[in-house]
Protein backbone atom coordinates (compact mmCIF):
# COMPACT_ATOMS: atom_id res chain seq x y z
CA UNK A 1 0.00 0.00 0.00
CA UNK A 2 1.31 3.21 -0.89
CA UNK A 3 1.91 5.56 1.86
CA UNK A 4 0.26 9.28 2.04
CA UNK A 5 3.41 10.60 3.87
CA UNK A 6 6.37 8.34 4.91
CA UNK A 7 9.27 9.36 7.77
CA UNK A 8 12.45 7.94 6.92
CA UNK A 9 15.68 6.80 8.80
CA UNK A 10 14.67 8.81 12.29
CA UNK A 11 14.86 7.77 15.90
CA UNK A 12 11.60 6.75 17.17
CA UNK A 13 10.92 7.54 20.70
CA UNK A 14 8.10 6.39 23.00
CA UNK A 15 7.37 6.24 26.74
CA UNK A 16 9.03 2.89 26.19
CA UNK A 17 10.87 2.30 23.37
CA UNK A 18 13.94 4.13 21.30
CA UNK A 19 14.87 2.62 17.79
CA UNK A 20 15.44 3.08 14.43
CA UNK A 21 12.70 2.51 11.69
CA UNK A 22 10.37 4.16 9.31
CA UNK A 23 7.08 5.52 9.99
CA UNK A 24 4.10 4.73 7.30
CA UNK A 25 1.18 7.61 7.42
CA UNK A 26 -2.20 6.95 5.62
CA UNK A 27 -5.40 8.89 5.81
CA UNK A 28 -4.08 10.79 9.34
CA UNK A 29 -3.03 7.74 10.84
CA UNK A 30 0.10 5.86 11.34
CA UNK A 31 -0.26 2.53 9.30
CA UNK A 32 2.54 1.03 9.95
CA UNK A 33 6.63 1.16 11.24
CA UNK A 34 8.81 -0.86 9.02
CA UNK A 35 11.36 -0.36 6.90
CA UNK A 36 10.53 -0.24 3.17
CA UNK A 37 7.26 1.81 3.23
CA UNK A 38 6.87 4.12 0.01
CA UNK A 39 4.77 7.24 0.08
CA UNK A 40 4.08 10.21 -2.07
CA UNK A 41 5.84 12.40 0.55
CA UNK A 42 9.15 11.61 2.46
CA UNK A 43 10.46 13.57 5.20
CA UNK A 44 14.00 12.17 5.93
CA UNK A 45 14.60 12.16 9.64
CA UNK A 46 18.13 11.48 9.64
CA UNK A 47 20.09 12.71 12.69
CA UNK A 48 16.36 13.40 14.15
CA UNK A 49 13.82 12.20 16.89
CA UNK A 50 10.73 11.29 16.08
CA UNK A 51 8.53 11.69 19.24
CA UNK A 52 4.52 11.69 19.63
CA UNK A 53 3.25 15.21 19.50
CA UNK A 54 2.71 16.67 23.10
CA UNK A 55 0.19 17.01 24.93
CA UNK A 56 -0.96 19.31 27.17
CA UNK A 57 -3.89 19.15 29.15
CA UNK A 58 -4.25 22.49 30.88
CA UNK A 59 -4.49 25.52 28.38
CA UNK A 60 -6.81 28.65 28.94
CA UNK A 61 -7.15 29.79 25.37
CA UNK A 62 -9.36 32.40 25.03
CA UNK A 63 -10.60 32.56 28.80
CA UNK A 64 -12.37 35.19 29.89
CA UNK A 65 -10.36 36.02 33.68
CA UNK A 66 -9.97 38.75 35.71
CA UNK A 67 -11.91 41.65 33.67
CA UNK A 68 -10.03 40.21 30.51
CA UNK A 69 -9.41 37.54 28.77
CA UNK A 70 -6.40 35.44 28.04
CA UNK A 71 -4.85 36.67 24.40
CA UNK A 72 -4.41 33.73 22.65
CA UNK A 73 -7.55 31.99 20.89
CA UNK A 74 -7.79 28.70 19.61
CA UNK A 75 -6.45 29.87 16.30
CA UNK A 76 -2.81 31.83 17.42
CA UNK A 77 -2.91 29.53 20.38
CA UNK A 78 -2.74 26.02 18.41
CA UNK A 79 -0.42 27.57 16.03
CA UNK A 80 1.75 28.00 18.94
CA UNK A 81 1.43 24.82 20.45
CA UNK A 82 2.48 23.35 17.26
CA UNK A 83 5.51 24.88 16.55
CA UNK A 84 6.79 23.85 20.08
CA UNK A 85 5.73 20.19 19.59
CA UNK A 86 2.24 19.91 20.60
CA UNK A 87 -0.28 18.56 19.09
CA UNK A 88 -3.23 18.17 21.10
CA UNK A 89 -4.51 19.86 24.18
CA UNK A 90 -7.43 20.18 26.72
CA UNK A 91 -8.33 23.08 27.73
CA UNK A 92 -11.06 24.19 30.30
CA UNK A 93 -14.41 25.35 29.32
CA UNK A 94 -15.02 27.64 32.67
CA UNK A 95 -19.09 27.40 33.60
CA UNK A 96 -20.69 30.76 34.26
CA UNK A 97 -22.81 31.09 37.00
CA UNK A 98 -26.71 29.89 36.25
CA UNK A 99 -25.14 28.23 33.04
CA UNK A 100 -25.73 24.53 32.12
CA UNK A 101 -22.96 22.94 31.60
CA UNK A 102 -23.96 21.98 28.03
CA UNK A 103 -24.51 25.21 27.44
CA UNK A 104 -20.48 25.98 28.74
CA UNK A 105 -19.80 22.93 26.10
CA UNK A 106 -21.28 25.04 23.14
CA UNK A 107 -19.68 27.94 23.99
CA UNK A 108 -15.75 26.68 24.28
CA UNK A 109 -16.73 24.76 20.87
CA UNK A 110 -17.60 28.21 19.51
CA UNK A 111 -14.53 29.38 20.57
CA UNK A 112 -12.57 26.28 19.24
CA UNK A 113 -14.17 25.10 15.93
CA UNK A 114 -12.94 26.02 12.82
CA UNK A 115 -10.24 27.77 14.61
CA UNK A 116 -8.04 25.46 16.10
CA UNK A 117 -5.14 23.71 14.37
CA UNK A 118 -4.64 20.86 16.36
CA UNK A 119 -7.10 18.37 18.24
CA UNK A 120 -8.52 19.74 21.26
CA UNK A 121 -10.66 18.41 24.27
CA UNK A 122 -12.02 20.32 27.13
CA UNK A 123 -12.67 20.22 31.02
CA UNK A 124 -15.37 21.27 32.07
CA UNK A 125 -14.68 23.86 35.12
CA UNK A 126 -18.03 23.62 37.38
CA UNK A 127 -18.16 26.66 39.19
CA UNK A 128 -22.09 26.33 40.08
CA UNK A 129 -23.09 23.40 41.55
CA UNK A 130 -26.93 22.17 42.09
CA UNK A 131 -28.61 19.33 41.21
CA UNK A 132 -29.17 19.60 37.95
CA UNK A 133 -25.70 20.37 36.90
CA UNK A 134 -24.59 17.13 39.16
CA UNK A 135 -27.32 14.97 37.19
CA UNK A 136 -25.75 16.91 33.61
CA UNK A 137 -22.46 15.32 34.17
CA UNK A 138 -23.47 12.19 33.26
CA UNK A 139 -24.34 13.85 29.51
CA UNK A 140 -21.33 15.84 29.66
CA UNK A 141 -18.90 12.28 29.85
CA UNK A 142 -21.23 10.87 26.82
CA UNK A 143 -20.50 14.13 25.05
CA UNK A 144 -16.42 13.22 25.45
CA UNK A 145 -15.89 15.14 28.49
CA UNK A 146 -14.42 13.21 31.22
CA UNK A 147 -13.04 15.34 33.37
CA UNK A 148 -13.98 17.94 35.71
CA UNK A 149 -11.78 21.18 37.28
CA UNK A 150 -12.39 22.26 40.60
CA UNK A 151 -11.05 25.69 42.29
CA UNK A 152 -10.68 25.56 45.40
CA UNK A 153 -9.18 29.42 45.00
CA UNK A 154 -10.97 33.03 43.30
CA UNK A 155 -13.01 33.75 46.42
CA UNK A 156 -16.16 35.30 44.78
CA UNK A 157 -15.35 34.44 41.09
CA UNK A 158 -14.63 30.38 40.58
CA UNK A 159 -13.77 28.74 44.30
CA UNK A 160 -16.88 26.15 45.14
CA UNK A 161 -16.62 24.98 48.50
CA UNK A 162 -16.47 22.08 50.35
CA UNK A 163 -19.76 20.23 49.91
CA UNK A 164 -19.67 20.99 46.22
CA UNK A 165 -16.08 19.55 46.02
CA UNK A 166 -17.41 15.87 47.72
CA UNK A 167 -20.48 15.81 45.24
CA UNK A 168 -18.80 16.38 42.02
CA UNK A 169 -16.37 13.86 43.24
CA UNK A 170 -18.75 11.23 44.16
CA UNK A 171 -20.36 11.81 41.03
CA UNK A 172 -17.62 11.76 38.92
CA UNK A 173 -16.40 7.96 40.55
CA UNK A 174 -19.71 6.42 39.39
CA UNK A 175 -19.53 8.65 35.76
CA UNK A 176 -16.19 7.37 35.48
CA UNK A 177 -14.68 11.11 35.37
CA UNK A 178 -11.68 12.45 36.49
CA UNK A 179 -11.86 15.83 39.35
CA UNK A 180 -9.12 17.77 38.90
CA UNK A 181 -8.15 20.90 41.10
CA UNK A 182 -6.35 24.09 41.41
CA UNK A 183 -5.53 23.72 45.16
CA UNK A 184 -5.21 26.77 47.43
CA UNK A 185 -7.21 27.65 49.83
CA UNK A 186 -9.20 31.13 48.76
CA UNK A 187 -10.30 32.59 52.14
CA UNK A 188 -6.81 32.55 53.10
CA UNK A 189 -5.59 34.40 50.02
CA UNK A 190 -8.44 36.58 50.28
CA UNK A 191 -8.21 37.65 53.57
CA UNK A 192 -4.24 38.06 53.29
CA UNK A 193 -4.82 40.15 50.05
CA UNK A 194 -7.07 42.33 52.03
CA UNK A 195 -4.90 42.97 54.76
CA UNK A 196 -1.33 43.49 52.18
CA UNK A 197 -3.45 45.72 50.68
CA UNK A 198 -4.92 47.87 53.61
CA UNK A 199 -1.30 48.34 54.23
CA UNK A 200 -0.21 49.73 50.83
CA UNK A 201 1.96 46.77 49.75
CA UNK A 202 0.46 46.94 46.40
CA UNK A 203 3.37 46.04 44.04
CA UNK A 204 3.76 42.65 42.21
CA UNK A 205 5.79 41.14 44.44
CA UNK A 206 3.07 40.88 46.97
CA UNK A 207 0.90 38.44 45.24
CA UNK A 208 3.80 35.52 46.15
CA UNK A 209 2.76 36.46 49.82
CA UNK A 210 -1.14 36.77 49.55
CA UNK A 211 -0.41 33.32 48.50
CA UNK A 212 1.65 31.22 50.71
CA UNK A 213 2.92 27.52 50.66
CA UNK A 214 0.35 26.98 53.32
CA UNK A 215 -2.65 28.16 51.72
CA UNK A 216 -1.35 25.19 48.42
CA UNK A 217 -0.60 22.67 50.65
CA UNK A 218 -3.96 22.98 53.04
CA UNK A 219 -6.13 22.69 50.03
CA UNK A 220 -3.99 19.56 48.24
CA UNK A 221 -4.57 17.54 51.78
CA UNK A 222 -8.08 18.92 51.82
CA UNK A 223 -9.09 18.04 48.29
CA UNK A 224 -7.00 14.34 48.78
CA UNK A 225 -9.09 13.99 51.91
CA UNK A 226 -12.59 14.42 50.28
CA UNK A 227 -11.38 12.44 47.39
CA UNK A 228 -10.61 9.33 50.02
CA UNK A 229 -13.94 10.11 51.48
CA UNK A 230 -15.84 9.93 48.19
CA UNK A 231 -13.20 7.08 46.80
CA UNK A 232 -12.96 9.22 43.86
CA UNK A 233 -9.63 9.48 41.78
CA UNK A 234 -8.03 12.95 41.93
CA UNK A 235 -5.58 15.10 39.64
CA UNK A 236 -4.01 18.00 41.29
CA UNK A 237 -2.91 20.76 38.80
CA UNK A 238 -0.23 23.40 38.42
CA UNK A 239 1.75 21.46 42.07
CA UNK A 240 4.29 24.63 42.51
CA UNK A 241 6.06 23.18 45.85
CA UNK A 242 7.48 20.47 48.14
CA UNK A 243 5.19 21.07 51.11
CA UNK A 244 2.20 19.95 48.11
CA UNK A 245 4.55 17.55 46.77
CA UNK A 246 4.53 15.54 50.02
CA UNK A 247 0.54 15.52 50.59
CA UNK A 248 0.71 14.08 47.14
CA UNK A 249 3.02 11.39 47.73
CA UNK A 250 1.69 10.64 51.00
CA UNK A 251 -1.28 9.68 49.35
CA UNK A 252 -0.09 7.76 46.67
CA UNK A 253 1.92 5.50 49.17
CA UNK A 254 -1.48 4.69 50.73
CA UNK A 255 -2.64 3.45 47.89
CA UNK A 256 -4.87 6.31 46.83
CA UNK A 257 -5.72 7.42 42.94
CA UNK A 258 -3.79 10.61 43.37
CA UNK A 259 -2.14 11.72 40.20
CA UNK A 260 -0.50 15.16 39.78
CA UNK A 261 1.06 17.87 37.61
CA UNK A 262 3.51 20.32 37.83
CA UNK A 263 4.66 23.05 35.35
CA UNK A 264 7.98 24.11 33.49
CA UNK A 265 7.49 27.38 35.53
CA UNK A 266 7.62 26.10 38.62
CA UNK A 267 10.82 23.95 37.68
CA UNK A 268 13.10 26.63 36.04
CA UNK A 269 11.60 29.94 37.81
CA UNK A 270 11.67 31.53 41.44
CA UNK A 271 10.30 34.07 43.62
CA UNK A 272 13.13 35.82 42.53
CA UNK A 273 11.88 37.28 39.79
CA UNK A 274 9.05 38.87 41.69
CA UNK A 275 11.62 42.00 42.25
CA UNK A 276 11.82 42.67 38.96
CA UNK A 277 12.18 46.25 38.45
CA UNK A 278 9.77 48.58 36.42
CA UNK A 279 6.45 46.35 37.38
CA UNK A 280 8.66 43.56 35.44
CA UNK A 281 7.56 40.80 38.30
CA UNK A 282 3.26 40.97 36.76
CA UNK A 283 5.08 38.59 34.22
CA UNK A 284 5.66 36.41 37.20
CA UNK A 285 1.84 36.94 38.30
CA UNK A 286 0.15 33.49 38.22
CA UNK A 287 -1.20 31.19 41.10
CA UNK A 288 0.03 29.32 42.80
CA UNK A 289 2.76 31.71 42.38
CA UNK A 290 6.73 30.84 41.94
CA UNK A 291 8.25 29.79 45.09
CA UNK A 292 11.87 30.38 46.85
CA UNK A 293 14.51 28.39 44.59
CA UNK A 294 14.54 24.86 47.04
CA UNK A 295 11.50 24.09 45.71
CA UNK A 296 12.85 22.86 42.62
CA UNK A 297 15.12 20.15 43.26
CA UNK A 298 12.09 18.80 44.99
CA UNK A 299 9.93 18.77 42.12
CA UNK A 300 12.33 17.23 39.88
CA UNK A 301 12.30 14.64 42.57
CA UNK A 302 8.72 14.21 42.39
CA UNK A 303 9.02 13.67 38.83
CA UNK A 304 11.81 11.10 38.98
CA UNK A 305 9.61 9.11 41.46
CA UNK A 306 6.63 9.31 39.53
CA UNK A 307 4.74 11.16 41.98
CA UNK A 308 4.15 13.59 39.35
CA UNK A 309 2.51 11.99 36.36
CA UNK A 310 2.30 15.18 33.59
CA UNK A 311 4.41 18.17 32.89
CA UNK A 312 1.21 20.29 31.65
CA UNK A 313 1.72 24.02 30.93
CA UNK A 314 -1.16 25.70 32.49
CA UNK A 315 -1.11 28.04 29.20
CA UNK A 316 -2.74 31.70 30.24
CA UNK A 317 -1.06 34.70 28.90
CA UNK A 318 -2.10 38.44 29.10
CA UNK A 319 -0.38 40.88 27.52
CA UNK A 320 2.09 43.38 29.93
CA UNK A 321 0.99 46.06 28.10
CA UNK A 322 -2.87 46.18 28.23
CA UNK A 323 -3.69 43.32 30.69
CA UNK A 324 -1.44 42.79 33.02
CA UNK A 325 -0.80 46.74 33.44
CA UNK A 326 -4.35 46.82 34.75
CA UNK A 327 -3.14 46.01 38.08
CA UNK A 328 -0.48 48.72 38.14
CA UNK A 329 -1.43 50.42 40.93
CA UNK A 330 -2.91 47.55 43.01
CA UNK A 331 -1.41 43.65 42.11
CA UNK A 332 -4.58 41.78 42.84
CA UNK A 333 -6.07 43.21 39.53
CA UNK A 334 -3.16 41.82 37.73
CA UNK A 335 -4.76 39.30 35.36
CA UNK A 336 -3.57 35.76 36.97
CA UNK A 337 -1.38 33.32 34.49
CA UNK A 338 1.61 33.04 32.28
CA UNK A 339 2.12 31.61 28.75
CA UNK A 340 3.79 28.67 28.20
CA UNK A 341 2.49 26.62 25.42
CA UNK A 342 5.28 26.48 22.94
CA UNK A 343 7.91 26.23 25.23
CA UNK A 344 7.02 23.31 27.46
CA UNK A 345 8.79 20.89 24.94
CA UNK A 346 12.50 21.93 23.95
CA UNK A 347 12.53 23.01 28.26
CA UNK A 348 11.34 20.13 29.24
CA UNK A 349 14.12 18.53 26.68
CA UNK A 350 16.85 20.79 27.71
CA UNK A 351 16.56 20.54 30.77
CA UNK A 352 15.62 17.13 31.34
CA UNK A 353 16.94 15.20 28.93
CA UNK A 354 20.34 17.25 28.19
CA UNK A 355 20.94 17.81 31.90
CA UNK A 356 20.36 13.89 33.05
CA UNK A 357 17.64 14.41 35.08
CA UNK A 358 15.53 12.32 33.30
CA UNK A 359 15.76 9.78 30.28
CA UNK A 360 14.51 10.61 27.16
CA UNK A 361 11.54 8.01 27.35
CA UNK A 362 10.77 9.37 30.85
CA UNK A 363 10.22 12.55 28.76
CA UNK A 364 8.20 11.38 26.32
CA UNK A 365 6.03 9.87 29.14
CA UNK A 366 5.53 12.93 31.13
CA UNK A 367 4.70 15.17 27.92
CA UNK A 368 2.79 12.89 25.87
CA UNK A 369 1.60 9.70 27.05
CA UNK A 370 0.52 10.22 30.60
CA UNK A 371 -1.39 12.73 29.77
CA UNK A 372 -3.08 11.34 27.04
CA UNK A 373 -3.56 8.04 28.80
CA UNK A 374 -5.28 10.10 32.55
CA UNK A 375 -7.11 12.18 29.91
CA UNK A 376 -8.81 9.73 28.24
CA UNK A 377 -6.64 10.31 24.78
CA UNK A 378 -4.59 7.06 24.64
CA UNK A 379 -3.35 5.42 22.54
CA UNK A 380 -4.95 7.70 19.61
CA UNK A 381 -2.66 10.66 20.94
CA UNK A 382 0.43 9.96 23.15
CA UNK A 383 2.49 7.31 21.42
CA UNK A 384 3.77 5.82 17.96
CA UNK A 385 1.83 2.49 17.44
CA UNK A 386 -0.34 1.39 14.27
CA UNK A 387 -3.42 2.94 14.33
CA UNK A 388 -2.70 6.03 16.46
CA UNK A 389 -3.29 9.67 15.18
CA UNK A 390 -0.10 10.53 12.93
CA UNK A 391 0.48 13.48 15.38
CA UNK A 392 4.46 13.42 14.89
CA UNK A 393 7.48 15.51 15.84
CA UNK A 394 10.66 15.62 14.28
CA UNK A 395 13.17 16.93 16.78
CA UNK A 396 16.89 17.96 16.04
CA UNK A 397 18.83 17.21 19.31
CA UNK A 398 21.29 19.74 18.28
CA UNK A 399 19.85 22.60 17.18
CA UNK A 400 20.31 25.78 19.61
CA UNK A 401 17.65 28.07 20.15
CA UNK A 402 17.36 31.52 22.30
CA UNK A 403 14.00 31.46 23.94
CA UNK A 404 12.15 35.34 23.08
CA UNK A 405 9.55 36.71 22.84
CA UNK A 406 10.15 38.03 19.35
CA UNK A 407 10.52 34.80 17.98
CA UNK A 408 7.77 32.52 19.44
CA UNK A 409 4.22 32.60 18.00
CA UNK A 410 2.42 32.78 21.51
CA UNK A 411 0.35 35.98 21.50
CA UNK A 412 1.72 37.98 24.19
CA UNK A 413 4.63 40.23 24.44
CA UNK A 414 6.86 38.78 26.60
CA UNK A 415 7.94 34.84 27.97
CA UNK A 416 9.19 34.05 31.26
CA UNK A 417 12.29 32.17 29.72
CA UNK A 418 13.43 35.56 27.73
CA UNK A 419 17.54 34.59 26.73
CA UNK A 420 17.18 31.01 27.94
CA UNK A 421 19.30 28.71 25.54
CA UNK A 422 17.83 25.62 24.75
CA UNK A 423 19.34 22.53 23.01
CA UNK A 424 17.09 20.49 21.31
CA UNK A 425 13.92 21.99 19.14
CA UNK A 426 10.86 20.81 16.97
CA UNK A 427 11.89 20.98 13.18
CA UNK A 428 9.00 19.40 11.90
CA UNK A 429 5.83 18.78 13.26
CA UNK A 430 3.05 16.27 11.82
CA UNK A 431 -0.69 17.14 12.84
CA UNK A 432 -2.92 14.21 11.85
CA UNK A 433 -0.72 13.52 8.67
CA UNK A 434 -0.12 16.99 7.55
CA UNK A 435 3.27 18.42 7.75
CA UNK A 436 2.25 21.96 9.66
CA UNK A 437 5.63 23.05 10.99
CA UNK A 438 8.48 22.77 8.40
CA UNK A 439 11.56 24.82 9.78
CA UNK A 440 10.34 27.50 11.45
CA UNK A 441 7.34 28.27 9.10
CA UNK A 442 3.62 27.34 9.43
CA UNK A 443 2.76 25.25 6.25
CA UNK A 444 0.10 23.19 6.68
CA UNK A 445 -3.90 24.49 6.69
CA UNK A 446 -5.13 26.26 9.26
CA UNK A 447 -8.62 25.84 11.55
CA UNK A 448 -8.34 21.25 11.01
CA UNK A 449 -8.45 20.97 14.48
CA UNK A 450 -11.38 18.67 15.48
CA UNK A 451 -13.30 18.25 19.21
CA UNK A 452 -11.96 14.97 20.02
CA UNK A 453 -14.06 13.02 22.38
CA UNK A 454 -12.49 11.81 25.08
CA UNK A 455 -13.00 8.07 27.14
CA UNK A 456 -13.93 7.64 30.59
CA UNK A 457 -10.95 7.57 32.75
CA UNK A 458 -9.32 4.62 33.67
CA UNK A 459 -6.86 4.70 36.06
O1 LIG B 1 -2.53 31.93 37.36
C1 LIG B 1 -3.07 31.02 36.73
N1 LIG B 1 -2.72 29.79 36.97
N2 LIG B 1 -4.00 31.34 35.80
C2 LIG B 1 -4.80 30.48 35.05
C3 LIG B 1 -5.99 30.02 35.80
C4 LIG B 1 -5.63 28.93 36.75
O2 LIG B 1 -5.67 29.15 37.95
O3 LIG B 1 -5.28 27.83 36.35
ZN1 LIG C 1 -5.37 27.11 38.50
ZN1 LIG D 1 -4.89 26.76 34.87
Amino acid sequence: MDMDLVIKNGTIVTASDTYKSDIGVKNGKIAGIWKGFEGEKVIDAKGMFVFPGGVDVHTHLDMPFMGTSSSDDFATGTIAAAFGGTTSLVDFAIQQHGDSLSQTLADWKKKAEGKASIDYGFHIAVTDVNDSIIKEMGTMVEEGVTSFKLFLAYKGSLMVDDAAIFRILERSREIGALVMVHAENGHLIDILTKQLLSEGKSAPLYHAEAHPVIAEKEAVERAIALAEAASAPLYIVHTSCDDALKGIKQAREKGLPVYAETCPQYLFLDDEKYKEPNFGGAKYVMSPPIRAKRNQNALWKGIKTGDFQVISTDHCPFFMKGQKDMGKDDWSKIPNGCPGIETRIPLMYSEGVVKGRMSINKFVEICSANPAKLLGLYPMKGTIAPGSDADLVIFDPEKKVTLSYKNLHQNVDYTPYEGMVVKGYPVKVVVNGELKVDDGKFVGKRGTGKFIKRNRFEG
